[in-house]
């Protein structure tokens, strides 16, 4: 934990320099600094043998915590450092469930052998589930384009079906200690659907698609439509969907056809009838937090290669992770995303405003 501990030392030199102004910024917009005292922790969180070096944010009444893109170089069987601390970190915001947006494992390959994508997935194993499995950490990740791509040739066959053959292999070996509460997972780990539940019983929905090609069939669209429609969805208090792909561009070199949804207005109305109130996705290496209507298009930066940064904003690409803490009475959803260079609350309002495309423009979320 070296470098956590430099990390807490440097938030100790800004706060003695600033008093709660973090980075250069103040602290998340809406949170409220009443509890915290000058070293930002409350008295909750003095009581903790291993506190956190930066204010917990309000907890709700579940509590997720997002990452995505975890992936290195092509047949990679270890991961940046930025990763291992993330993942070391999980633990400590005591989440309820680790939802990930894919690109565990840097497939997509056709000359990587059956043998080399199965030490790939052991890889992931031992660097990022285990850790999780050990804390306890329930875990959900949604296959993207380097773990099992859809891609389809032709005929119809996939084009990367060793890739999907393998990822199928790991996951379901590995199923049963994920801790998920399952409502469907006869196609796990490409389509599924789960429920969390608070400690009162209320329940949230969340729907994981494949969305690790910008082609969404026929039949998945069907499925999802009739999945999002049924009483498990819409009697829970909130219905989240998590795919790989966004609906939109958000991220240069990812504006080109094939990154982003084809026909994404058509899946931003599926999801808006059916009152879902968050659209996960990976894969551009940008956070971004959208509002269409009443639904938030959240695109999860990175953790692992590659960061990038917005289209139209010379904001530099950092790595981030993102808590969602969600309030069950009111539907509401609070952000809280941590830039991991500097392990850092990110202010949001820093954010351009409107994501233009070709495709769309996007507004942040307000
Ligand atoms: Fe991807």
């Amino acid at each position: 934990m070296r470098g956590l501990d430099l990390n807490r030392r440097q938030l100790l030199r800004r706060l003695g320099l600033g008093g709660l102004a973090l980075g250069g910024t103040w602290l998340g917009v809406g949170r409220s600094r009443a509890s915290l005292s000058p070293l930002g922790q409350n008295q909750s969180q003095r009581q903790d043998p291993d506190p956190l070096p930066w204010p917990e944010p309000r907890r709700g009444d579940l509590r997720l915590v997002t990452i995505s893109d975890l992936n290195g170089p092509y047949g990679s069987t270890t991961y940046r450092e930025t990763v291992h601390r993330a993942i070391a970190l999980l633990p400590r915001w005591r989440p309820d469930l680790v939802l990930c947006g894919g690109d565990c494992v840097a497939g997509q390959k056709l000359d990587l052998t059956r043998s080399q994508l199965d030490a790939m997935w052991a890889g992931f194993d031992r660097h990022i589930a285990a850790p999780l499995r050990a804390a306890n950490l329930p875990l959900a990740v949604t296959m993207g384009n380097h773990d099992a791509s859809g891609s389809l040739m032709p005929d119809g066959q996939f084009r990367f079906a060793a890739d999907r053959a393998a990822a199928a292999a790991y996951w379901q070996q590995i199923q049963g200690s994920l801790g998920l509460d399952w409502i469907d997972r006869r196609d796990f780990p490409f389509y599924y659907s789960l429920r969390l539940r608070d400690p009162s019983g209320r329940l949230v929905y969340i729907l994981v698609w494949d969305a690790s090609t910008a082609r969404i069939p026929a039949a998945i669209a069907e499925r999802a439509d009739r999945d999002l429609a049924s009483p498990a969805a819409q009697g829970a208090a909130l219905r989240l969907v998590l795919g790989h792909m966004p609906c939109y561009p958000v991220a240069p070199g990812r504006d080109t056809p094939g990154n982003y949804l084809e026909e994404g207005d058509r899946w931003v109305r599926l999801l808006h009838r059916h009152r879902v109130s968050a659209y996960l996705s990976g894969h551009h290496h940008a956070y971004f937090p959208a509002r269409v209507g009443n639904l938030d298009l959240l695109h999860l930066g990175n953790l692992g290669d590659g960061a990038r940064s917005l289209l139209g904003s010379d904001r530099p690409p950092v790595q981030t992770l993102t808590l969602l803490d969600l309030f069950l009475d009111r539907g509401a959803i609070e952000r809280t995303t941590y830039d991991l260079v500097n392990w850092l609350p990110l202010d949001e309002r820093q954010l351009p405003p409107q994501i233009r495309s070709a495709v769309r423009t996007l507004d942040r979320h307000p």
